[in-house]
């Protein structure tokens, strides 16, 4: 059966990967080279330094790693600004919904997450109270597509992998997930997220008849 849903948090609860985005785009103005969304999608579920790597292969640029430590430091000042104003209005729709109903339901329920913004986030958007339990990017050491935040999670609520539903807007989180032994649900396109057993295009679209549907009968 399956007792527990993982969830992922920039791009899948909140809409905060516009935000990741801007401030890398920015950044790779101010080096004086163009940032593409398509580029964007490589960096979705991706630590910060492992971003600033993918970035800077972009551009072409090469850096020593003091350099590129400012540069992490400098992308999250403006992305940690960003997202100091955010509050419930931009919580993803179908999100909250989705956690009360599971909730109610007695489903446990876990942050999955590779940043270290993801209190301040969960905080301002005042989403803490529905998890049982939260893996951030200050708790593992690494990054997706390694299993571990999952891993992790799925030790905290004392659930098996295979008693876990990911959901997931990003490749390397699905694959993350794979790893974990879990099963997953893509929040976004079949073009990227094929891998996961089932793909919605936004969380309105779940509920839990639909996660019993697809999961617990096989
Ligand atoms: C999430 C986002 C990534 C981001 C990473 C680290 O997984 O999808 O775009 O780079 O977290 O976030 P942080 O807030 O620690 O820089
Ligand atoms: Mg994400």
């Amino acid at each position: 059966p399956i007792r527990a849903c993982l969830f992922d948090l920039d791009g899948v609860l909140v809409d905060t990967a516009k935000y990741h985005y801007l401030a890398w785009k920015r950044l790779a103005g101010e080096l004086g080279f163009t940032f593409t969304e398509q580029d964007n999608e490589r960096l979705k579920g991706v630590s910060r330094m492992a971003s600033l790597d993918i970035l800077l292969e972009v551009g072409g640029v090469t850096l020593d790693d003091e350099t590129k430590l400012a540069l992490a430091e400098k992308k999250n000042g403006w992305y940690v600004d960003y997202i100091s104003r955010m509050d419930e209005s931009e919580i993803l729709p179908g999100a909250l919904a989705f956690l009360k109903e599971l909730k109610a339901n007695g489903i446990l329920i876990a942050l999955g997450s590779a940043s270290k913004n993801a209190m301040t986030i969960l905080n301002n958007t005042q989403m803490v109270p529905y998890f049982d339990a939260i893996i951030d990017g200050t708790k593992t050491a690494s990054a997706k597509p390694d299993p571990e935040v999952f891993l992790l999670g799925a030790q905290e609520l004392n659930v098996s992998p295979s008693e876990c539903v990911v959901f997931e807007d990003a490749e390397a989180g699905v694959e993350a997930a794979i790893r974990a032994g879990m099963r997953s649900v893509g929040v976004g396109s079949k073009d990227t997220l094929g891998r996961a057993d089932e793909v919605v295009s936004s969380l309105q679209e779940m509920s839990v008849s639909r996660l019993i549907t697809k999961f617990m009968t096989h």
